[in-house]
């Protein structure tokens, strides 16, 4: 008796403080509160809370009078795989002021993300709070990088089939393979968003977006092992900008072409934005050997600072790793490019080849405008260079280098 007597106080302690506790500023609870806590959520950091917080979020998003805010409060919160699904009655704030914790093991996932939102529409996923893929775990396992046929691991966050939404205010640690990812979303904001992982972390992509339209990257710090940005088939109105690229890859189109039925990418621009220390910056990556012929057009790339980024401006129409293709230049990719526009792009490189643009021979980029470019060099090896090849376009203005030969 006593002992439940305790039980029974110190649970409506806890609920006292989550309510009590329930910040006030621009993160802060509204409409009707769902507090993790109440759910069976805790912070011994060994339970599963994953249980606990599918309740939650199946109140909330049951929830009928209003917004509902799901509220996830300071402290650590161990959690295993979890899917939140909609159609919700409301729109559905997801408030993380603590920190959650994935698995360390990859085979704890059955599904390609940690934590999954889908079939979501009006969803806010805000607080300032942290996601901690654990991915040092996991790193040495993972040969994505060499081999084709490599087991997947998971990544950190995925959204699926989600509209009028967005992220304000995260940040993601050490993914597995891969940060947040976005999937057939429309109309979809990510601000105010931190990245971060180990220069050397295998296939830490910071976001991933593919068969989206409508998304605004705005304000974010992307440091990783893999891209910052990787912008796949079926993307369209996307805009990037104010991101603070480095470590990483860079912000990368594709590969596209290698599987039928992808979709075409258009309308991307990315601007205001620095990369620093990236072994690329602006890629466009098509598959040499592919089968669909899609396009990628109507992109604009404007006031760009790169600060010793391996090759800051690149398209490379011949991708083709872990050998897969028999010679070098045997295929030719069937991708259209065109309509891409470089515009105020400024700062070092560390290699020669500041920009590099191999198309295809049997689809040259076409549209291709280049002004106000100013990459240097400070190596022995030579002065900055420019690789053009099947490129029909034309340059305005100064540009360094200027040996961009069109067709
Ligand atoms: C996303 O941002 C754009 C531009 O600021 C705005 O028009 C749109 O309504 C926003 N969408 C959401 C879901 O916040
Ligand atoms: C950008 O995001 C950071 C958090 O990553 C935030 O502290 C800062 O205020 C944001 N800046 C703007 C201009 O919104
Ligand atoms: C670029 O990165 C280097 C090394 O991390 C850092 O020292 C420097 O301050 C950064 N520069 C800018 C402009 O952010
Ligand atoms: C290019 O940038 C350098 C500094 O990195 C500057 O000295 C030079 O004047 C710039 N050239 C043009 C054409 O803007």
């Amino acid at each position: 008796m006593v002992s439940r007597f305790w039980i029974s106080c110190a649970s409506s302690l806890i609920f006292f403080l989550a309510v009590s506790s329930a910040p006030t500023n621009e993160h802060s609870v509204q409409g009707q509160l769902f507090d993790v806590r109440n759910y069976g959520a805790g912070v011994d950091g060994r339970r599963n809370n994953a249980f606990a917080f599918a309740k939650a979020w199946k109140a909330a998003c049951q929830w009928s009078g209003g917004r509902s805010t799901v509220y996830v409060p300071p402290g650590r919160f161990y959690l295993h795989q979890v899917t939140f699904s909609g159609p919700c009655k409301g729109p559905v704030t997801f408030l993380i002021k603590g920190t959650l914790l994935a698995p360390r093991s990859p085979n704890a996932f059955k599904r390609d993300a940690w934590i999954i939102f889908q079939y979501v529409d009006y969803l806010t996923v805000t607080g300032g709070g942290l996601l901690d893929g654990q991915g040092s775990y996991s790193w040495t396992l993972n040969d994505c990088h060499k081999s084709p046929r490599c087991r997947p691991l998971a990544m950190s966050i995925g959204f699926a089939f989600v509209k009028h939404s967005k992220i304000n205010g995260l940040h993601s640690i050490n993914s597995k393979m891969g940060h947040f990812n976005f999937f057939s979303v429309e109309d979809f904001n990510v601000t105010d968003v931190t990245v971060t992982a180990p220069g050397n972390s295998p296939n830490t992509d910071g976001i991933k977006i593919g068969k989206s339209k409508d998304m605004h990257i705005t304000n974010v710090t992307i440091g990783t092992g893999d891209d910052c940005i990787a912008i796949l088939d079926g993307t369209s109105n996307l805009v990037i900008s104010d991101v603070r690229c480095g470590p990483g890859h860079g912000i990368s189109v594709g590969s596209l072409g290698k599987y039928s039925g992808e979709k075409n990418v258009e309308g991307l621009t990315v601007r205001n934005s620095v990369f620093n220390g990236t072994t690329i910056g602006l890629r466009i990556k098509t598959w040499a050997k592919s089968i669909s012929t899609i396009t990628v057009s109507n992109f604009l790339y404007e006031n760009i600072r790169m600060i010793n980024v391996g090759n800051p401006i690149v398209i490379d129409q011949q991708y083709c790793p872990h050998g897969l293709c028999d010679s070098p230049g045997k295929y030719a990719s069937h991708v259209q490019i065109k309509d891409v526009k470089y515009h105020k792009i400024w700062g070092t490189s560390t290699s020669r080849e500041a920009l590099k643009m191999q198309c295809s021979r049997t689809f040259p980029c076409q549209g291709i405008v280049l002004s106000d470019i100013n990459l240097s060099y400070n190596g022995r090896d030579g002065l900055v260079t420019a690789l053009c090849e099947n490129v029909r376009g034309s340059v305005f203005g100064k540009n360094v280098p200027d040996n961009c030969r069109m067709l």
